[in-house]
C-alpha cells in the first residue's frame, strides 16, 4: 500500500502515546472496529515499539506507522517493529521519500515545504497544525504549492477537523483525540470505537 492510499482509508489518523503495552491491541481493535484503520504509535515511550509489534502482528485490518520520528536510528527500529510508515514533526536532514518505509515528514513553514517538496516528498504533515497557522496558513499555501498535500496535527479536534478536510489540499488531519489517555487508562474500548466512527464520519 502506497503512503497515498493509506492516507485515504480514513479522514483521521489517531496519534496514540500507548504507555503499557498491554493496551496496543484492545486500543488498536478499538480504533480499527471504529473505521480508523491508519495508526500512528509516537516513539515517545518506551512501550511504543513493542506496540507497534503487536498492532502489526495482531490487529486484522490495523496499518500500523510509527511517529515522532526524529531520526534514521528511529525510522529502521520502527521499520523492523513492522510500522507500514514513519511520521516525523519535521523533515530530517537526509530524509527521503524512498526510504525502508514511506515517510511523513512535518513542515510548518512555506521555507520547509519547499525543502520537502525538492527532497521529493509529497504528502507532508502540517505541524504543529494550529499554532502554526490552521486553515488559513494551508488556505495560502495551496496556490503557491499545488503539488503538496497536507495532514494537519497539532490541536485538531473534532470541532475543527471539517474545517480541515474540507480544504483540497487536506488529505487527512491527524489527532489524540480518538484516544483520550484516560479512556486507555480505564480500558473502556467502546468509547474509544464511539470516538473513532464518530471521527470516520467526518470524511463523509
Ligand atoms: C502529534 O504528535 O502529532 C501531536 O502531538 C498530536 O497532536 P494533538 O494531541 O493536539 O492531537
Amino acid at each position: 500500500m502506497t503512503l497515498e492510499q493509506m492516507l485515504k482509508l480514513a479522514p483521521v489518523v489517531p496519534v496514540l502515546t500507548i504507555e503499557d503495552e498491554a493496551h496496543a491491541v484492545p486500543l488498536g481493535r478499538a480504533l480499527a472496529d471504529g473505521g480508523l484503520r491508519m495508526l500512528e504509535v509516537t516513539l515517545r515511550t518506551s512501550a511504543a515499539i513493542g506496540a507497534i509489534r503487536r498492532i502489526s502482528a495482531e490487529v486484522e485490518g490495523a496499518v500500523v506507522g510509527a511517529g515522532t520520528v526524529l531520526n534514521a536510528g528511529d525510522l529502521e527500529r520502527a521499520a523492523q517493529a513492522g510500522a507500514r510508515f514513519a511520521v516525523s514533526p519535521g523533515l530530517g536532514e537526509g530524509a527521503r521519500p524512498d526510504g525502508p518505509i514511506p515517510l511523513l515528514p512535518g513542515v510548518a513553514t512555506a521555507s520547509e515545504v519547499m525543502a520537502a517538496l525538492a527532497a521529493g516528498f509529497e504528502y507532508l504533515k502540517f505541524f504543529p497544525a494550529v499554532p502554526a497557522g490552521g486553515v488559513a496558513m494551508l488556505k495560502a499555501f495551496a496556490p503557491v504549492f499545488p503539488k503538496a498535500r497536507f495532514c494537519p496535527t497539532g490541536g485538531v479536534s473534532v470541532e475543527n477537523a471539517p474545517e480541515f478536510l474540507g480544504l483540497a489540499n487536506v488529505v487527512c488531519v491527524g489527532g489524540s483525540w480518538v484516544a483520550p489517555a484516560a479512556a486507555v487508562r480505564a480500558g473502556d474500548w467502546r468509547r474509544i470505537t464511539e470516538l473513532a466512527r464518530a471521527a470516520q464520519l467526518l470524511g463523509a
